[in-house]
Formats: C-alpha cells, structure tokens, sequence
C-alpha cells in the first residue's frame, strides 16, 4: 500500500519525507488555507521534496475552467495530479487532462457509482471519503470494499486512494479492502507507529542494557 500525506503544511511534509514511508502528497483548497500561503508556492516547495504524485485541487466549476486551471497546476512540476470534483464538469475535465497525459485525482467521491464514471473518464485516482462517509452514519469503508470488486470486474487501472482517514484502524481497514494508497494526516501516520507494547518493550531491554556496562560503540 502507497502512503501519501494529507496536508498543505510543508514543515511537516520536509520532517515525514526522511522517514522513507511517504509516496506522494495530497492537498484541498482547506488545507491550504489552513497554511495560509499561496497554493502554487506550497505546491512547488512539495513537488521538489516528495517525487510521487503531488495533488492541486482546481477551485473552477466549469470544465473549460478547470481544464485551464489544471494545465496550470500540472505545469508546475512532472509530478502534479490535478486535482477535480466529482462533478459532470469534474469528469469532462478530468477525461480532457487525462487524454493529455495528466495525473487526474476526482476527489469527493461518495458512491460506488461515482467511482466507475471516474475510471471511465480515465482518473488516475479515485479519491473515496471514508471519515466523512462514518460522520454520516454511513459504512466509509464498505465504499472501498465495492470499488475494489468493481475496478477488478472490469480491469480499470484507477487507484483507490482512501480519503478522509481519521485513525489508524481507517488505515488498516483500506489496506485489507485493496486501496491502493491511503492519504493521511500526520499526526495518523504517527499513531500507526505507536504501541504500548513497543515502548515497554524498549523501556526494560535499555535498562536491562545498562546493567551490563557495555557500549556498543568505543569511543575514546
Ligand atoms: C483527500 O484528498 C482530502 O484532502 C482529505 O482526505 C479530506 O479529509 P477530511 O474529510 O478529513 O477533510
């Protein structure tokens, strides 16, 4: 499974890049402007740090509009996937970008419906709300489930890019349904690490240690 990041905070992209885990970046008009900078400067500053898939969501809401707003995105760097609603507009942009070779991800995807129309416009994404499906009362991750059978059925190549992952059992639960990649907030990534056990663990193996006197590196 792909991990991409979810965030527009370059700060925390630059600190999880050295962890060797992260496979691109996705970005949404409110996390930007939760960064409070100008979306094609955070775009760029990712784009030269991460090498994978870099999504920029356009903010028209007519195709030809989206269409020009993507070109502009995708020129930012070889890496941006551009970034459309799952609207009829969003679908004719997104087969308009894709016939351009563009990375297209169709994002605010709700149904299982939704999703195939996407792989048939040719998105390289498919962008499915888990959390916000969950708010709703309604079963995120059945989504996924029915997504996965229907890409396979018929061979498309769109990857399932679980969204709106909120806790790290939403990770493990995309990851057994066959998505592709999962975006994350940081701060999700950092609790998939934890277990109770682990810093037990290492707690009573230090303190065994320096019962023994040794230091594996001989300094001096
Ligand atoms: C995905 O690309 C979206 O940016 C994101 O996952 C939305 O998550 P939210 O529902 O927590 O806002």
């Amino acid at each position: 499974m792909k991990f991409f990041i979810d965030t527009a905070d370059v700060e925390a992209i630059r600190e999880l890049s050295t962890t060797g885990l992260i496979d691109g970046v996705t970005t949404n008009p409110s996390l930007v402007s939760k960064a409070a900078r100008p979306l094609v400067d955070i775009v760029r500053e990712i784009a030269d740090m991460v090498p994978g898939p870099i999504s920029a969501e356009v903010t028209a809401i007519e195709a030809p509009q989206m269409i020009e707003e993507g070109l502009h995105l995708a020129s930012i760097a070889p890496n941006i996937a551009v970034k459309v609603p799952l609207t009829f507009e969003g679908l004719k942009a997104c087969a308009a970008l894709s016939g351009r070779d563009i990375m297209v991800n169709v994002t605010l995807c709700f149904s299982a419906n939704q999703a195939l129309l996407a792989a048939k416009a040719g998105a390289s994404f498919i962008s499915p709300f888990i959390g916000r499906l969950d708010d709703i009362g309604e079963d995120g991750m059945a989504l996924i489930e029915d997504i996965r059978i229907i890409y396979d059925n018929y061979g498309f190549d769109t990857e399932i890019l679980a969204a709106s992952i909120r806790n790290a059992d939403h990770v493990k639960n995309a990851a057994l349904a066959g998505a592709d990649v999962a975006t994350v907030p940081p701060q999700v990534l950092h609790a998939l690490v934890k277990h109770p056990l682990t810093d037990k663990g290492l707690d009573a193996f230090l303190k065994d240690w320096k019962t023994t006197g040794q230091t594996i590196l001989n300094k001096g």
